[in-house]
């Protein structure tokens, strides 16, 4: 068996999945798994410091070179240093041994609500009689379920979409967004991103959960339609529509957000750090819509928002 490498990245731990989704974009990656620090800053609010280990099967680009350019677009989005972390690197070289079910070893259950479940695909889990799970593979792509800004807006979901609905995901990621409204009832779900290497997983967990694709179209069962796109080219309205992406980029979609809404419909806006919602509430406001609802995590902050 090859030898693996091993990057460290010195990241602030609310940074994981997007720096995740980096690593996967970009390397060679089997997996990642982060390991956190929790201490008090000098004005004493609860903090924490975490350490990324992100394993390679090959070191096929520099990772100085991959992380200092993405770290300078997530600069250029509104990100400042200590929101980002570090970005410090150690890359070394390691024997194999049977690494490759090493990261899965943190991956447990994940309890979103008392009724929606996270499970990654390889642990046997027995559901409650009214529990809803959904199986995916962590670390494929941005959307694991652990993340606060995916858990707000499956909460959303969970609260204001009701069977025989339809939904629209935008920038699905991972795909668990709209795999939660189809397993919620919904009539019609459509998923996009701008990220062609997305669709693909997004498909594949679709599968791993029972729900038909694209490919699979028959006269009885509405499947998921999931395709690259973004919110401009489109021209159906849907009852909810979710958006955990950027603030910035929120910012920038919300009157092509507001166009595909239906007009009693709810729209969920997640991926929002306490400290850039007033991008965000100003550009929901200047769309002429209303916030209905804050919801908080940690320092995330999600609104369900009225035209
Ligand atoms: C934070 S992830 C959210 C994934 C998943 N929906 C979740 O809630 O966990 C954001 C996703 O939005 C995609 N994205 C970014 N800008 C976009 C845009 N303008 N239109 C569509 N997708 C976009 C990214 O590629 C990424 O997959």
């Amino acid at each position: 068996m090859n030898n693996y490498y091993e990057l460290n990245i010195s990241i602030n731990p609310e940074m994981e999945d997007i720096i995740s989704d980096i690593c996967f974009t970009n390397f060679d990656c089997e997996g990642v798994v982060l390991t956190e620090e929790t201490y008090k800053d000098l004005v004493m609010t609860s903090t924490t410091k975490g350490n990324l280990r992100v394993f390679l099967n090959s070191l096929s680009k520099n990772p100085y070179e991959v992380l200092k350019t993405e770290r300078e677009l997530l600069k250029s989005r509104g990100f400042s240093d200590e929101e980002l972390g570090s970005w410090e690197i150690t890359v070394s070289e390691k024997e194999n041994q049977d690494w490759s079910k090493k990261w899965k070893e943190k991956w447990t259950v994940t309890h979103v609500t008392d009724t929606i479940s996270v499970v990654p695909s390889w642990i046997k889990y027995t559901p409650k009689e009214d529990e809803i799970t959904i199986i995916l593979d962590p670390g494929c792509a941005f959307g694991t379920g652990t993340h606060q800004t995916t858990q707000l807006c499956m909460k959303a979901l969970q609260k204001y979409f009701k069977s025989g609905q339809t939904m629209a995901d935008i920038g699905t990621g991972s795909g668990i967004l709209a795999i939660l409204a189809k397993k919620l009832g919904a009539s019609e779900v459509y998923g996009c991103d701008n990220d062609e290497t997305v669709i693909d997983v997004a498909k594949e967990n679709a599968i791993k959960n029972g729900i038909l694709i694209n490919s699979a179209i028959n006269d009885d069962v509405q499947p998921i339609v999931f395709e690259l796109n973004t919110a401009d080219k489109i021209t159906k309205k849907y009852d909810f529509v979710c958006a955990n992406i950027l603030h910035n980029v929120l910012s920038e979609i919300m009157c092509d957000l507001k166009n595909i809404m239906k007009d009693d419909g709810f729209l969920s806006l997640s991926g929002i750090l306490d400290e850039k919602k007033q991008i965000v509430l100003d550009s929901v406001e200047r769309a002429g819509m209303k916030v209905a609802e804050t919801l908080i995590q940690d320092q995330w902050v999600s609104y369900i928002v009225k035209k």
